[in-house]
């Protein structure tokens, strides 16, 4: 089909998609991929899950929007979910991650100059971060292939180096109202922080009066193997994004705040039309309730280990695979080389990947991933590695 109207910001596989079952993924021709992109860390319980598809489908014929002119009964029971889960206590609901992270920026910074004063404004951020493509999400993204030509940016971030306390401590002052990262940094590609950094930077805020934000965007909905990642470092945020995962592909986002945060967000400083809708609450009400009755954070731990000790493996074998690196079903696998030729090479086999940071390999498979399908799309990575090593 042609696109020419469609404009062109994505580097497209050749691939039509068509429909998805689990882990699966067919194109309009029947061809089937072992899709471990899960929409890029975002169908966390597979593709059609009949559970959601049921909630969404029975939605869809009561009430698909109202606005928030109304108190919408999903929205508030996904609220309290949210809130019991996590050490947050009140929750904005936004259709996506650039979005949920502006709230957090905004809800940071109208908290710092509420309670000491308009001169704390500034956010540290990190070195191969990635927070989003809105501008204050772009200006918090410490990669200036994403920033380049969009000048100027939001005023008011500083980048530290990652994992670098020292840097960090340069950075910090009054000024500062908050510290944003990701604890286990995505796209820039699978970096987990140290337990023991994440705590100081949590101690440096609080000399500071800083705010320490978690971009858990990607982490969070049980993608690492807890429903936070946070809840593995000993750490707690005082504001946390979520989105990806959250209604299993369904638009949402959210941001999660202590009660003194939500304090100073009254009615008319922050809205969204969409967000909390009753649809994406009432899909992401589905897909909570089966992530949590069915244990399914307990099974990413498991199948978390077992890929990144096969991947291990190919580590061992091939002198192009350097390490590897993860938390759950969010691991990556770093190369000597630029990542995109592998990832082709196995989209060819059958096997989606993504890259991250441009050259780790990203595996974000759905969250009921079963060890089968995971030795398969091993088996077929290391075909690509093995005719890769043997052209060179
Ligand atoms: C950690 C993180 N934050 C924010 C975003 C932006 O989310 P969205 O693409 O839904 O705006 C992403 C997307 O990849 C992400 O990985």
């Amino acid at each position: 089909m042609s696109e020419n109207h469609v404009m062109q910001t994505y580097g497209r596989w050749p691939i039509e998609a068509a429909r998805g079952e689990g882990v699966w993924l067919y194109d309009t021709g029947g061809k089937k991929y072992l899709d471990f992109t899960a929409g890029i860390a975002v169908t966390a319980l597979g593709h059609a899950h009949p559970v959601v598809a049921k909630a969404i489908s029975e939605q869809a014929t009561q009430l698909l929007h109202c606005s928030n002119l109304f108190h919408i009964p999903s929205q508030i029971e996904l609220a309290n979910k949210l809130v019991e889960l996590s050490c947050c206590d009140k929750v904005f609901f936004s259709n996506s991650g650039a979005e949920a992270i502006e709230g957090a920026i905004k809800m940071a910074r109208r908290y710092a100059s509420q309670t000491y004063g308009r001169e704390k404004y500034e956010i540290i951020t990190f070195e191969h971060s990635f927070h989003g493509r809105t501008m204050g999400a772009l200006s918090a993204t410490c990669q200036p292939k994403y920033q380049e030509g969009f000048g100027p940016l939001v005023p008011g971030f500083l980048y530290a180096k990652s994992g670098d306390l020292d840097s960090v401590q340069s950075l910090i002052s009054h000024k500062t109202c908050a510290v944003l990262l990701e604890p286990v940094q995505g796209e820039g590609g699978v970096r987990p922080f140290t337990a023991e950094f994440l705590q100081a930077v949590r101690e440096l805020c609080d000399r500071h009066r800083a705010l320490l934000i978690f971009d858990e965007v990607q982490t969070g909905v049980g993608r690492t193997g807890t429903f936070f990642a946070y809840e593995q470092f000993g750490v707690e945020p005082d504001i946390v994004a979520l989105a990806k995962g959250l209604a299993n592909g369904v638009p949402i986002g959210a941001v999660l705040a202590k009660q003194k945060i939500a304090d100073v967000m009254v009615p008319g400083t922050h809205a969204s039309t969409f967000g909390g809708n009753p649809l994406a609450t009432t899909a992401a009400l589905a897909t909570v309730g089966t992530l949590l009755e069915q244990h399914i954070m307990q099974h990413v731990q498991e199948m978390g280990h077992y890929l990144m000790e096969k991947l291990q493996t190919l580590v061992t074998k091939y002198p192009m695979a350097k390490e590897v690196r993860g938390l759950g079903l969010l691991v990556g696998l770093e190369l000597d080389r630029p990542a995109a030729d592998i990832v082709k090479a196995c989209l060819e086999k059958g096997l989606l990947l993504t890259v991250a940071g441009g050259s780790a390999l990203r595996f974000t498979p759905a969250l009921i991933v079963e060890k089968e399908h995971i030795d398969q799309a091993v088996s077929i990575l290391e075909s690509v590695l093995a005719e890769s090593t043997a052209s060179v």
